[in-house]
C-alpha cells in the first residue's frame, strides 16, 4: 500500500526549494525586497489580466456584504482591495514588500479609494484585529507552514476566508521536467497540494476554477524566453539547478520539444489557471 502523503510536509519543501533562490520567475534576486524593480510591472500586469471578467472575482465581490470588512493577506499592489473597497466599509491590506506597498498607495490615489488600512509586515507575524472576510490571492507561496498561514488566518476571521491559488494544468512542461528530476509532477506551492492541505487540517473547502471568457479555460496567458539559453536558465532557476549542469541535456530536449517559435520568440505553453478556495469559518 502506497503511504499516505504529506502534504503540508510538500509544501515546505517547494517552498524552500523556491527560497533558496529559485522559482524562475518568482526569483528573488533582492533578498531586502523581492520586488524591488519589479512592482509597477507586476501592477501593469494585473491591470491587463484584471480588464476582462473572470470568475473568481465576480464571485468574491458578490460574496463580500455592504458595510462589512475585509483583510487581504500579501495586497500587493491593490488590486483586490481596490476592488473590495468598493463594497465594503473598510479593507485592511497586509504587504511585506515597500516596493509592493508604494505603487499600491498610487493605485489607491488614482482611483479616489479612501477606506483601505495599510499594515505592512510579514503574515502571519503581523496581528490584526478579526475581519468579516479575509482573502490570499496567491500570496502563500513564500510561507514555508502553511498550515500556521492558514490557523491565523482564520483567527482573524469571522465568516468566510478565500484563498487563491495558482493550479497548473495536468502535464505541463514543468510538471514533466519535476517528474524527470524529483520522480513526482509538483513542482511548486500549487493549489493541488494546498486544498489536500486544508483537508488535512479537517476543513472542507469549496473550489471555484477559474473559467475567464468564452473559450479561454481561464488559462493565464502564455509565456515567452527570447532565445533557448533564457528558457534553460529559467527551467534550471525553477528547479535550484543553477550551479549544477547535470539536467541541461534533458531540460534543452524537453524544451526544443514543447517550445513554440512565434515571432522569434519561443512560446510557453499556456498551463496555469487560478482556483478560488474558500470555506466559512464556523
Ligand atoms: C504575486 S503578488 C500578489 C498580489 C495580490 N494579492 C494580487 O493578487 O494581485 C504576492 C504579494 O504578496 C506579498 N507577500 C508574499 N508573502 C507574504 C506574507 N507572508 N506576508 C505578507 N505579504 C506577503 C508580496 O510582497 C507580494 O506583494
Amino acid at each position: 500500500m502506497e503511504r499516505l502523503t504529506d502534504w503540508a510536509a510538500l509544501w515546505r519543501e517547494l517552498v524552500e526549494c523556491r527560497a533558496r533562490g529559485l522559482g524562475g520567475d518568482d526569483s528573488r534576486n533582492n533578498q531586502d525586497d523581492p520586488w524591488a524593480g519589479k512592482a509597477r510591472e507586476f501592477s501593469e500586469r494585473v491591470k491587463r489580466r484584471w480588464s476582462g471578467p473572470d470568475s473568481s472575482r465576480q464571485f468574491v465581490s458578490s460574496h463580500v456584504e455592504p458595510g462589512t470588512t475585509v483583510l487581504d493577506i500579501g495586497a500587493g499592489t491593490g488590486a483586490w482591495s481596490i476592488l473590495l473597497a468598493r463594497k465594503a466599509a473598510r479593507v485592511t491590506a497586509v504587504d511585506a514588500s515597500p516596493a509592493m506597498a508604494s505603487v499600491m498607495h498610487e493605485n489607491l490615489a488614482a482611483e479616489g479609494i479612501t477606506n483601505v488600512d495599510f499594515v505592512a509586515g510579514l503574515w502571519p507575524e503581523v496581528s490584526v484585529e478579526p475581519h468579516d472576510y479575509s482573502l490570499c490571492a496567491h500570496a502563500m507561496y513564500g510561507s514555508p507552514d502553511l498550515p500556521a498561514f492558514v490557523e491565523a488566518m482564520m483567527r482573524a476571521t469571522r465568516r468566510t476566508c478565500f484563498l487563491m491559488f495558482r493550479s497548473p494544468v495536468r502535464g505541463g512542461i514543468m510538471a514533466e521536467a519535476a517528474q524527470h528530476v524529483w520522480g513526482q509532477p509538483q513542482d511548486s506551492p500549487n493549489f493541488m497540494i494546498g486544498y489536500n492541505v486544508l483537508l488535512q487540517m479537517g476543513l472542507t473547502p469549496n473550489v471555484l476554477m477559474e473559467s475567464g471568457p468564452m473559450g479561454s479555460g481561464g488559462l493565464w496567458d502564455a509565456k515567452t524566453s527570447a532565445g533557448m539559453d533564457e528558457a534553460l536558465v529559467r527551467t534550471k532557476r525553477h528547479f535550484g539547478l543553477m550551479d549544477s549542469a547535470e539536467y541541461d541535456a534533458y531540460f534543452l530536449d524537453l524544451l526544443g520539444r514543447r517550445l513554440k517559435r512565434r515571432d522569434g520568440l519561443y512560446v510557453w505553453e499556456r498551463d496555469m489557471r487560478s482556483a478560488l478556495v474558500y470555506w466559512d469559518v464556523t
